[in-house]
């Protein structure tokens, strides 16, 4: 686990992105060139026991959803996960936390709506965030999700998210592969100066 823990988020795809400097999709990008990042992750999604990090904070008022035994529409749960670069919660090291909630959103099938913020805290691109948002039927395979956006690196990202449940390790533990692909500005800033340097650039 150890050797393949920097391929993980310093896999900037350098193939995709020298396809997309001279590819249409650079001319695309108004006055310059784009990048694509790609960045692969395992969420840990635990809805309860030790080290729960999802909670859910409204329960719809019934009736029974149809698709989804035990659950109600609009049932809304709150989460801070943790990301890791493989697909254990022990051994995989810890990449970053994927916050916001996802929601009960169809009446009939078993789809959230999923809003969330992964924060990265190591790698290339710690200290920068990208704003996921989109519908995940969880009875689909591959779910696709939207990068609506992002800081630092991430700045004026789009592009968009597959989704996969990759495997149960307990009734209340999920854990998800995700695969982002993210366009950024070629130009993109490097994360956001801390305090002491904004200081001495103002
Ligand atoms: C991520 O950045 C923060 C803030 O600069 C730093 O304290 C931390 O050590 C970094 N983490 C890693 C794993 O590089």
């Amino acid at each position: 686990m150890a050797e393949s823990a920097p391929r993980l988020l310093v896999l900037v795809s350098l193939v995709a992105a020298l396809a997309m400097a001279t590819g249409p999709a650079a001319a695309a990008h108004a006055g310059g060139r784009s990048r694509l990042i790609h960045l692969h992750l395992y969420m840990h999604d635990i809805t309860g026991g030790p080290g729960q990090t999802a909670v859910q904070v409204v329960k719809g008022p019934g009736p029974a959803h149809p698709a989804m035994p035990g659950y109600h529409f609009g049932d809304t749960t709150v989460i801070d996960d943790a990301l890791t670069d493989g697909p254990s919660a022990s051994s995989s090291r810890l990449v970053g936390r994927a916050q916001g909630t996802y929601m009960l959103a169809s009446l009939t099938e078993p789809v959230l709506a999923v809003s969330m913020t992964v924060a990265l805290t190591a790698g290339a691109y710690n200290g920068s965030a990208v704003v996921i948002v989109g519908r995940d039927d969880v009875s689909a395979g591959v779910r696709e999700l939207a990068v609506v956006g992002g800081t630092g690196a991430f700045r004026r990202a789009t592009g968009h998210v597959l989704w996969r449940t990759a495997r149960m390790e307990s009734r209340d533990h999920m854990v998800l592969e995700l695969d982002v692909y993210a366009t950024v500005p070629a130009a993109s800033p490097a994360p956001p100066p801390r305090a002491g340097v904004a200081r001495q650039v103002a």
